[in-house]
């Protein structure tokens, strides 16, 4: 029989290429976005209490209602956005799930998809399984910013659905509230979604402030808004998240997310409403804990001879290397470095369907515990 694959692009993605690599050699890693430190003792507690419990049976469909009053009770505290717990806040198996379900839902075949370049891996496929095709816009090199000209003229009459992405991975960069107007304003004779994965929502620097499109108004009313309590909590490997998105366009998303998954595990979600509940204020300090990430890795990084701009936001920093090795690729570089110094990262070019001539960037994610920055700050230096 012939196999004619769906996604004939696709291999192995690059993350679990360089953790491979990173693991055979023995070195550190920071190539993939996860935490080399672990959760609070509370809610790893919590966990273990509802698991005892018997809480081990499928939750509800839409998720366990006390998480979502949480998720909603945060959305009105931080954006000013009254969402219904019931109507618009949907508890996912990781954000990962929720962007591929707004996808299914919202592109049809034929639908062109804008998304920026350099741009989160799971988005296309995602757009392609569903019949739609991709349209790529590069952001700006210096500052990763979106050219809204750029933008207005990618805009056709087949443009069905923008994806965004603030904060940034993998850049760190922020989208303002400016930049969310001149969106709105582009869009709203058209007839077009838009679905912002907003993940990173907790992580800003630099006395910055997230601007979500749950706090836009008229944006969100064609809005699928996606994040990950993975991300927040230190528990990637929960795979939990949630979409939130207006009343109509919610119970079209969770038709596609009932044959999906059904459900996101009952424990987990359980053990996140507890302890949302007793401590609202965690996201607040947030910011702070990475931010000190960030420092002790840039100021690890002052003499080193990568060149960098500190990021603003995310777990992840931005490193140029052309005054070490300009005679290779990005994706030959992150391979030196894991091979020959023991450092995994991830190439910039692979976050791009047209990888800029001249940049010479590498990804490193900063959420690693203090002895493992210094160690890396050590190593990164003497190259
Ligand atoms: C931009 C972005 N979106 C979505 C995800 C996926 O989140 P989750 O682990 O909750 O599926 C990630 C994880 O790295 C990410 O960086």
């Amino acid at each position: 029989m012939l196999l004619q694959s769906k996604l004939p692009q696709v291999g192995l993605t690059i993350f679990t290429q360089m953790s491979q690599l990173a693991n055979a050699h023995n070195a550190l890693n920071l190539s993939q976005g996860f935490p080399d430190f672990d959760a609070s003792e509370a809610l790893k507690e919590a966990l273990q209490r509802h698991v005892q419990a018997g809480q081990n049976q499928y939750a509800a469909m839409t998720g366990v209602p006390a998480l979502r009053e949480q998720v909603a009770s945060k959305i009105a505290r931080l954006y000013r956005n009254p969402v219904s717990a019931e109507h618009e806040v949907t508890i996912t198996p990781g954000a990962t799930q929720a962007l591929f379900c707004a996808i299914q839902t919202l592109v049809r075949v034929g639908d062109e998809v804008i998304v920026f370049d350099p741009c989160y891996d799971s988005y296309e496929p995602a757009v392609t399984l569903a019949g739609g095709r991709c349209v790529h816009i590069a952001l700006n090199s210096e500052g990763f910013s979106v050219d809204w000209q750029m933008f207005a003229e990618a805009l056709t009459d087949k443009t069905r659905l923008v994806i965004i992405n603030s904060p940034h991975n993998p850049s760190g960069a922020l989208l303002s509230h400016a930049d969310l107007n001149q969106l709105a304003e582009l869009i709203r004779e058209r007839d077009i979604y838009l679905l912002s994965d907003e993940v990173y929502e907790h992580l800003v620097f630099d006395g910055q402030s997230h601007s979500s499109v749950l706090a836009h108004e008229e944006l969100y009313q064609r809005s699928c808004v996606v994040s990950s309590f993975g991300k927040t909590y230190h528990v990637t490997g929960w795979k939990t998240g949630y979409m939130v998105a207006p009343a109509k366009l919610t119970a079209e998303l969770r038709k596609v997310h009932q044959y999906v998954s059904f459900c996101a595990v009952t424990p987990m979600q359980h053990a996140l409403a507890d302890f949302m509940q007793a401590q609202p204020q965690y996201v607040d300090q947030l910011p702070a804990f990475y931010q000190q990430k960030r420092d002790q890795l840039c100021q690890a990084l002052q003499h080193s001879r990568f060149s960098f701009t500190p990021s603003a936001s995310t777990y992840f920093q931005l490193l140029d290397y052309r005054q070490i090795r300009d005679d290779l690729s990005d994706v030959e570089m992150a391979h030196w470095l894991t091979v020959e110094h023991g450092v995994a990262s991830i190439p910039l070019s692979v976050f791009y369907q047209q990888p800029p001539k001249d940049q010479f960037l590498l990804r490193v994610c900063f959420a690693k515990r203090e002895d493992t920055l210094t160690l890396a700050g050590e190593v990164l230096c003497a190259i």
